[in-house]
């Protein structure tokens, strides 16, 4: 791919860049931030260690200039404000909406083929709210979060059986939130189900703790994380660009899929170069089916606030 572009060169965005380059997923990746210098700097810092990790992706910083961004294949927004200790994702829609409105409608004027992929909080109604504000058919915007929820879901698993993390398969939906569901049922270690290696009790654990896997970190930081949010969308990018048809879980478009219309959510997709090219509807329990209604009940209502606000 000739040009991918990041905006916002936060922690998240310049991860994000940072390993696109390292991938050599492109052959200029363009990181983008309003405040001065900052882009350029984290994009300099980045390309002085190509020669050292072998890599040939161009790697640009610019302050606010999208007219560089043009012609990108990709596009990932990183913008917004982080959660401080106290805070839920929600609590951040009141800044970010505009901000991913404003960068979302900058950003395609210059790449109207571009494949978005959004990673502001509240990560839900930000994805559903730069679906609005691109005018590009859902296939082509969506949401990275599930990569990174079954990423730490995978991570506590690996340590609670010792075993290699990549070994593990993992599926999990809805919302980005407390409310979002993993699915020990359709978990295993290379093809065996998780159910026969782990207890009830064990596994009730992780996915407890994996539905607050963002909250552990901004209350040991006193900011989001970032190494596995900006890893998790570059394999986002990474899937696109080689057209892997990954199936892999994305805060998709829903019209009817899973009982649920005219919301963003996280189900079980195949991304390529079409970005969103199936969404897969998977078996779900009685129990399965009601988390899923909450989590959607959840999202719904930060939607609600979006509406509010009269942006669209
Ligand atoms: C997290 C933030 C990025 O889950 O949503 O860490």
């Amino acid at each position: 791919m000739e040009k991918i572009t990041v905006i916002g060169a936060g922690n998240v965005g310049a991860t994000c860049a940072n390993v696109i380059a390292h991938k050599d997923l492109a052959q200029e990746v363009v990181l983008l931030d309003i405040k001065e210098g900052i882009a350029e700097g984290k994009a300099l810092d980045i390309w002085q260690t190509a020669a050292i990790n072998h890599f040939n992706t161009r790697v640009t910083g610019v302050t606010n200039d999208y007219l560089k961004t043009k012609g990108s294949g990709v596009i990932v927004i990183t913008s917004g404000i982080p959660r401080k200790p106290g805070m839920s994702r929600d609590d951040l829609i009141k800044t970010n909406a505009s901000i991913v409105k404003e960068v979302t409608e900058k950003a395609v004027k210059y790449s109207p083929h571009a494949i978005i992929i959004v990673v502001s909080n509240p990560l839900d109604v930000m994805t559903y709210a730069a679906y609005q504000a691109s005018n590009k058919p859902s296939n082509k915007v969506f949401g990275m979060a599930g990569t990174l929820d079954t990423g730490r879901y995978r991570a506590f698993l690996a340590n609670a059986l010792n075993v290699a993390p990549v070994d593990i398969h993992a599926m999990l939906m809805g919302g980005h939130g407390d409310t979002m569901v993993p699915l020990p049922r359709y978990t295993s270690v290379n093809g065996i189900p998780v159910t026969e290696l782990l207890g009830e009790e064990e596994l009730n654990k992780i996915v407890e703790r994996t539905k607050k896997g963002g909250g552990e970190l901004v209350n040991l930081m006193g900011t989001s994380a970032w190494y596995a949010p900006g890893a998790a969308a570059a394999q986002m990018v990474e899937a696109i660009v080689d057209d892997q048809k990954r199936i892999i879980p994305v805060c998709a478009c829903l019209k009817g899929e899973y009982g649920l219309k005219n919301i963003y959510m996280g189900v079980p997709v195949k991304l390529g170069k079409d970005g969103v090219e199936e969404i897969i509807e998977v078996q779900l329990n009685e129990e399965e089916k009601k988390l899923l209604k909450t989590s959607a009940a959840a999202v719904k209502d930060v939607m609600k606030v979006l509406d509010k606000m009269k942006l669209f």
